[in-house]
C-alpha cells in the first residue's frame, strides 16, 4: 500500500524522531523556507487524546500552544490573569483604561478609529511563522511603514539643532564615503588590497554608489531631494545642496540612518488592519472556553503524575492537574508565584533582568501628512522621548496617532519623572523635529510595560550570571553563549517553558510562536516515548496513535 507524504514522515518521525523527520523532510524538498506558513508538527494526528495540558498564560506563546495542541487531540487549558488574549499584544482605543501596579489610571479617550498598539506593533516579513497564523487565521494585513526617507533625524548638538531629511543625511553621507574611498583607490592607499583591474572596477562602482562625477566627486544627487521640486515647463526643480561631511559626523548626526537594515526592521514589514490585538482575538475566536480569563496562577506544583496548578476565579481559590504544564508567563511574575521548580531553574528565573519599555501616543491632526508629506515610518533625535512613529493605517485620514518616545526606561532620569513631565518631554520632541506642532498633540498615553501588572516588564534583558546581557546570539562556535537561557530551554519535569524569553527572537511574536511551537513539539515526544515506554498505560483510556 502507498503512503502519502505525510504518513511517510510521520512514521520516519516515529522511528527516528523529529530530527530524522526534518531531514527527511529537507531530502524531499519540503523544508525550504515558504513565506507565510507555518511547518507541520511531526506528531500524529489524534496522538494528544487522553493527555492533558495545562498553558499559562494566553500570550502569543500560549496562544499557538494552545491551537496546536487541540488539533492533535489533546485537553487543553489556557490559564489568562486578564480579561482579554494576548498578553503584550495590546492594542489600546477610545474607552479603554491603562492601570500602573500602584494603581494609577489613565483612560483613554481618541475618536473612533484611532488605536495604538503598545507592545509589538510590526511583523517583518521575515517573520513567517507569525505571519503564517495571520495567514491561517484570516487577520488581513497591511504594509506597516517602519522608515520613510522623507522623516527626519534631528540632534541638539549638531547642524545648529536643525533637523533634517533622511534621504539628505542617508545619501549625503554615502556620497561624501564613495568620494574618500575613490580618491584612496586613486592615490593608491588600497593597493594591497585591490588589483588594478579590482580598481577601475571599484571606481566605476563608486560612481554608481556615489553617485559620483568622472573625477570621482560627489556634487550632492537627486538622491538627497529638492529644495524646489521639479514640475512642468520651465521647472527644472532645484536639487538640495549637499550637506557637509564634518556635519553629517558631528555627534553621531548619522546615528538612526541605518534603524531599517537591522534584520528585523527591513522592509516590508506588516501590521493587521484595526490593531494588533486581531491576532490574538482571531486565536481566542478558535480556541473558545479553552481560554479561562481573569484566572491568575497562584502556585504551580509538580506531581508524581503531572501538575497542579492553583489559580483564582471569581473570588475562589481553585485547582486543575495535568499531565503536563506549558509554562508562557514572563519570569518577573515566575518569581513571585509560589513553586517547586527545580533549583537550577529557580536561580535561573530569580536571576533574570527585564527591560521596561515605554511608548507614549498622542492624537492629533496629521499635520505630518497633511502639511510634511510624510507617510508613516520613524525618526530620531538624541535627546528626550525618540523614536517618534507615524502611524501607517488610515493614511489621509484627518486624524491619527502618533507614538513620541519609545524606548527602555529602565534606571534612566526619565523613569524619575512624573507622568505630566513625560508628556511635556514627548511633546518637546515633536517640537525639535516639527518646530510649530507640538501644540497640536492632544490626549497622550503613556505605557511603561514595567508598570504592567501582570507583566512587570517589556521584555527579558538578563539571563543573570550576574548581570549578564541577553546573548542569546549563537557564538562564532556554535551554541548559545547563555547558560541561564539554556537551562529555561529544557523542561523541568513535565513542565515546560515557553515564550520569546526561550527564543533568539527576544521581544518579537515570531520569538513567542517559534517557543510555543517548540514547546508543543517536545510536549509531544515526551508523551511518544512514555507511551512507547509504557505501552499498557492507555488502558482505561480510549487507543490513541503514538
Ligand atoms: N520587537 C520590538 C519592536 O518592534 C522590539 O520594536
Amino acid at each position: 500500500m502507498g503512503l502519502t507524504r505525510r504518513q511517510f514522515l510521520t512514521r520516519v518521525g516515529d522511528a527516528g524522531g523529529y530530527s530524522a523527520a526534518f531531514i527527511a523532510m529537507q531530502g524531499l524538498g519540503l523544508m525550504e523556507a515558504r513565506a507565510t506558513e507555518v511547518p507541520e508538527l511531526m506528531a500524529a494526528p489524534a496522538s494528544g487524546h487522553g493527555t492533558k495540558v495545562v498553558i499559562l498564560g494566553g500570550g502569543i506563546s500560549g496562544l499557538v500552544a494552545a491551537y496546536e495542541l487541540r488539533k492533535l487531540g489533546y485537553s487543553v487549558t489556557v490559564l489568562e490573569a486578564r480579561n482579554r488574549p494576548g498578553g503584550r499584544n495590546w492594542t489600546v482605543r477610545g474607552g479603554d483604561k491603562v492601570t500602573f501596579t500602584d494603581g494609577t489610571t489613565q483612560t483613554c479617550t481618541w475618536g473612533e478609529g484611532s488605536y495604538q498598539n503598545f507592545g509589538p506593533a510590526r511583523l517583518p516579513s521575515a517573520h513567517t511563522n507569525i505571519l503564517g497564523y495571520c495567514h491561517k487565521l484570516g487577520v488581513e494585513l497591511q504594509v506597516e511603514v517602519n522608515m520613510t526617507n522623507s522623516a527626519f533625524l534631528q540632534n541638539d548638538n549638531a547642524n545648529g539643532g536643525k533637523p533634517e531629511m533622511m534621504r539628505r543625511v542617508v545619501n549625503d553621507t554615502r556620497g561624501h564615503v564613495s568620494q574618500l574611498l575613490s580618491k584612496c583607490v586613486k592615490t593608491g592607499a588600497l593597493d594591497q588590497d585591490l588589483s588594478s583591474e579590482d580598481k577601475d572596477k571599484m571606481l566605476s562602482f563608486l560612481r554608481v554608489y556615489g553617485p559620483l562625477d568622472l573625477g570621482g566627486k560627489y556634487n550632492g544627487s537627486e538622491r538627497a531631494g529638492y529644495s524646489e521640486l521639479p514640475g512642468a515647463g520651465d521647472k527644472a526643480g532645484t536639487i538640495n545642496p549637499a550637506i557637509d561631511l564634518h556635519t553629517l559626523l558631528d555627534e553621531r548626526f548619522w546615528q538612526g540612518m541605518m534603524f531599517d537594515q537591522q534584520f528585523d526592521m527591513q522592509a516590508t514589514m506588516f501590521q493587521p488592519v484595526g490593531g494588533m490585538d486581531r491576532i490574538p482575538y482571531a486565536f481566542a475566536k478558535e480556541l473558545g472556553s479553552i481560554i479561562k480569563y481573569e484566572c491568575p496562577v497562584t502556585e504551580i506544583r509538580k506531581t508524581g503524575a503531572g501538575v497542579t496548578i492553583t489559580y483564582m476565579e471569581k473570588g475562589a481559590s481553585k485547582q486543575i492537574s495535568a499531565d503536563y504544564c506549558l509554562n508562557g508567563l514572563p519570569l518577573t511574575q515566575l518569581k513571585k508565584i509560589p513553586n517547586d521548580l527545580s533549583a537550577p531553574y529557580k536561580q535561573v528565573i530569580d536571576a533574570t533582568t527585564y527591560a521596561s519599555a515605554y511608548k507614549i501616543a498622542w492624537e492629533s491632526r496629521r499635520f505630518w501628512e497633511q502639511d510634511q508629506n510624510i507617510f508613516g515610518g520613524l525618526e530620531f533625535c538624541n535627546v528626550g522621548c525618540s523614536p517618534i512613529w507615524f502611524p501607517s493605517a488610515k493614511m489621509f485620514s484627518p486624524r491619527g496617532v502618533l507614538v513620541s518616545g519609545y524606548t527602555d526606561e529602565t534606571n534612566s532620569p526619565f523613569s524619575k519623572l512624573t507622568m505630566p513631565q513625560k508628556f511635556d518631554e514627548s511633546r518637546k520632541s515633536i517640537e525639535r523635529l516639527h518646530p510649530g506642532f507640538g501644540k497640536e498633540l492632544e490626549k497622550p498615553m503613556y505605557v511603561t510595560w514595567g508598570r504592567i501588572p501582570y507583566n512587570e516588564g517589556s521584555w527579558i534583558r538578563g539571563y543573570g550570571q550576574p548581570e549578564h546581557p541577553v546573548t542569546t546570539q549563537p557564538s562564532a562556535a556554535g551554541g548559545s553563549v547563555n547558560q541561564g537561557y539554556e537551562t529555561l530551554c529544557q523542561p523541568d519535569g513535565p513542565i515546560i517553558f515557553i515564550g520569546d524569553h526561550v527564543s533568539h527572537i527576544v521581544a518579537w511574536q515570531e520569538g513567542a510562536a517559534l517557543s510555543g511551537l517548540r514547546g508543543v513539539q517536545l510536549l509531544t515526544e515526551r508523551v511518544k516515548a512514555a507511551r512507547l515506554a509504557s505501552p499498557f498505560a492507555t488502558q482505561g483510556r480510549e487507543a490513541v496513535a503514538v
